[in-house]
């Protein structure tokens, strides 16, 4: 039987498998476990253990898939990864992150993640707190403005702000295409071009998920319960992530951050703490682009606990 959980192809995983290291006897963590690529292929490799976490309550059905085959070695914790040093208390061989929505999450029309079907604009993987309609709704113009400017690089930020307030005067914004169609008024779409609602879509995912803070809080648990020469490996997908994740390994690595006037700067987070050893970014072969288009834009960054 072919269940929606097979659907998502887990990116760049010999990457990920090759710089993990997984060995025998060893505790890994994967803070991402969406349709268990990572944590099955990680538990296949070695006679290892693995605690897998993830905020998105439909992962449930898969995480007992794993369970019933692995037994002991496998774990599954509820929540959220920034939580990470409070849910994970072991110390730990290695860690992986597979950053931003899953395939099944896309694909999932009535969860509200994609302005290609018409859904209620709802965006939140957890399922609970504030949805994307609510921030839409409540916003003051100007905030929803510095949201899709910083968080989806949208330069006509301010135009689309501007033409939201106007709509929700006569009736609250509820579904994707309601505020798709909004954003057209401001940036037309042209075929063959990059939908012109992606950047404000992507902004209201990571303000109702708060996915930068999630990472960067994410970074610094992880780097607390790793072991010495434990190995933490992130895949990110876009620049604002990979900027967080860059710049955490070199300022706990101990070499040169990009200074930024509008960024706060990371610090070590503990002058104990730091990595013996941190990778540029490395991309996915031309053979898994090819046959995986949403892998194109991933980034793969480890680095090595001293
Ligand atoms: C790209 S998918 C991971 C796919 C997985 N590597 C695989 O091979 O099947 C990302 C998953 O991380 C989860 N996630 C995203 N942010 C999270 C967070 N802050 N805490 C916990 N889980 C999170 C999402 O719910 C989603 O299931």
């Amino acid at each position: 039987m072919i269940s929606r959980y097979q659907k998502h192809y887990p990116v760049m995983l010999p990457e990920v498998l090759q710089y993990l290291a997984p060995r025998d006897g060893e505790l890994y963590v994967d803070a991402t476990f969406g349709n268990g690529g990572y944590s099955e292929a990680i538990l296949k490799a070695a006679d290892c253990r693995l605690i897998a976490l993830d905020r998105d309550p439909n992962v449930l059905a898969r995480a007992e898939e794993l369970k019933t085959q692995y037994g002991s070695r496998f774990e599954f914790r509820s929540g959220c990864f920034g939580d990470f040093a409070e849910l994970v208390c072991e110390t730990i061989d290695g860690a992986v992150f597979d950053i931003g929505v899953s395939s099944m999450q896309l694909d999932e029309a009535e969860r509200g993640f994609s302005f290609s079907k018409d859904a209620p604009l709802d965006m939140r993987m957890s399922q609970s707190g504030s949805s994307a309609a609510d921030l839409v709704n409540s916003l003051p113009e100007g905030d929803l403005a510095d949201l899709i400017y910083t968080y989806g690089e949208e330069r006509r930020s301010r135009a689309i702000a501007k033409r939201i307030a106007e709509a929700r005067k006569t009736a609250p914004i509820a579904t994707t295409r309601q505020l798709a169609e909004i954003i057209y008024t401001v940036n037309h779409r042209i075929p063959g071009q990059i939908d012109p609602a992606t950047r404000t879509f992507q902004a209201l995912r990571i303000a109702v998920n708060d996915e930068l803070g999630e990472l960067q809080s994410g970074l610094e648990g992880a780097t607390r319960r790793l072991a010495s020469g434990g190995r933490l490996v992130v895949v990110d997908f876009h620049s604002l992530e990979d900027r967080i994740v860059k710049n955490y390994f070199k300022a706990n690595g101990g070499k040169n951050v990009h200074v930024s006037r509008y960024k706060p700067q990371n610090q070590p987070i503990n002058p104990g703490i730091a990595f013996s050893e941190c990778s540029k970014a490395i991309t996915p072969s031309p053979e898994e682009t090819a046959e995986n288009p949403r892998s194109r834009s991933a980034k793969l960054r480890y680095a090595v606990k001293q």
